[in-house]
């Protein structure tokens, strides 16, 4: 009979495809299979994330409660990018976990859960060349990893520690494996990297061929079967006009973009080392509004980052007045360790920047309303990807707007037109145009 795995992933989408290969590998080589009931289960994993300060600290309560609650045999590992920078400190304080597997070391977890007290957290290890065996959570949309770790060095950025260097993974190993997730019904492909724009700068042996982002994109798009293609994370720094306009361009290229700004003052960019300025990402956010009219911008602002004074965050509204992105993920400055930033001196108060989140998201709602109420009447393509229990299914627009119409499994990965009839601030609901 087969043993069961449970696992609960945190973080981003990196992390997301991270469990899928973490499910596959179990699956292929130690016959697991995976399960959502952590007290049947005989392996809890935790797939951590350690952006930012509380999740860690959720951390090891997390393991209290499982403790309490798993079979006595049951093993309990802990990977991802938490186990990457606390490593056997993790043993140390909650001496009932079996493993701790680093986020660039996935394709070991068949060698840990086997291994008593087995621990790799290296961020030297190069896994881009590794073939993992095929698991999907989603039949509907397929992720796939385009390069592993990161280049950067944003002063308040833990990822480079917790991931590593920048590699890109092959591109014909990439198209392989969007052809193969198409074939089996996978209509859009999501591709996957912390600076996707950044491919093709170093790869794991010298290459001969140059490709970069926007070469990806149009390879990924011959694939006949692939109607979408989605991506994340690209970097505002990258975004030159070859990038632009491939992305206008390409009809299977989704027009969605998402824009990390983190700040909006040059000053507060510098000491963050983004190296871009407010008038460059202003210039790229207002080209590509001008190329793609229908475009929706998302984006992910720090406040109250080390130094920033009340005419800084002015910076960063008067963006968000100008650019009205469609989504922001706006976040509280919070100092982790191994980065530049958590040495500065200037901290800010931190009920300074719980103001500052405040007026922030306040705004936000406003501008966000405007944007929902001006897509009544509208009529989009909508790939419906996930039945909700209230008679709906969920989908997507091409600019990712959240869509739900009545209906069942029937439209489940077809793209059907959708008249928006109620567009509220979360979803916007409306019918199918027959
Ligand atoms: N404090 C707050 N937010 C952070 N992020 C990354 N590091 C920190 C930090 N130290 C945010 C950035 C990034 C997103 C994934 O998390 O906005 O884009
Ligand atoms: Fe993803 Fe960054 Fe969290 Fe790691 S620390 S899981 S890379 S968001």
């Amino acid at each position: 009979m087969s043993k069961k795995v449970y696992i609960e992933t945190l973080g981003c989408a990196m992390n997301t495809r991270d469990t899928e290969h973490i499910i596959a590998e179990l699956q292929s080589k130690d016959d697991y299979e995976l399960c959502d009931d952590a007290k049947s289960a005989d392996l809890i994993m935790i797939n951590t994330c350690s952006v930012r300060e509380k999740p860690v600290n959720k951390l090891f309560s997390e393991i209290g409660v499982f403790n309490k609650i798993k079979k006595q045999s049951a093993k309990i590992g802990i990977c991802g990018c938490t186990a990457s920078h606390l490593g056997d400190e993790i043993f140390k304080r909650a001496p009932s976990v079996s493993f701790v597997l680093g986020a660039r070391n996935v394709s070991k977890v068949s060698e840990a859960v086997k291994t008593e007290k087995f621990i790799d957290v290296s961020i030297d290890y190069d896994e881009s060349n590794y073939a993992f065996d095929d698991f999907r959570t989603s039949m509907y949309k397929a992720y796939v990893n385009i390069s592993i770790g990161c280049d950067k060095k944003c002063t308040y950025c833990i990822v480079p520690q917790t991931r590593g260097d920048e590699i890109s993974i092959p591109a014909e190993l990439i198209v392989q494996e969007a052809r193969r997730a198409a074939k089996n019904g996978a209509k859009e492909i999501f591709l996957l990297g912390q600076n996707v724009n950044n491919y093709g700068r170093r790869f794991s042996t010298k290459r001969d061929s140059k490709i970069d982002f926007s070469d990806l994109l149009n390879m990924i798009s011959e694939i006949e079967e692939v109607e979408r293609i989605r991506f994340t994370s690209p970097h505002p720094l990258h975004m030159d006009d070859k990038f632009l306009e491939t992305f206008a361009n390409n009809p299977k290229v989704c027009k969605s973009m998402h824009m990390p700004l983190q700040s909006g003052s040059t000053h507060i960019l510098e000491q963050m080392k983004r190296g871009y300025t407010k008038e460059w990402f202003l210039n790229r956010a207002l080209k590509l509004r001008e190329l793609v009219p229908d475009v929706s911008i998302s984006t992910d602002i720090i406040v109250a980052f080390p130094g920033e004074s009340d005419a800084d965050f002015e910076d960063s509204m008067d963006v968000i007045e100008q650019v009205k992105f469609e989504q922001i993920f706006a976040f509280k400055y919070s100092a982790r360790p191994l980065t530049e930033a958590a040495n500065f001196e200037n901290q800010v108060d931190k009920e300074i920047g719980s103001k500052r989140l405040q007026r922030l998201q306040s705004r936000q709602d406003e501008i966000l309303d405007l944007i929902s109420s001006s897509r009544k009447d509208k009529i989009y393509d909508v790939y419906f990807e996930e039945l909700r229990n209230n008679g709906m299914v969920a989908g997507r627009s091409d600019n990712n707007a959240l869509v739900q119409v009545e209906g069942g499994e029937e439209l489940l990965g077809t793209t059907r037109k959708v008249l928006i009839t109620n567009p509220r601030r979360l979803a916007l609901y409306g019918e199918l145009v027959k």
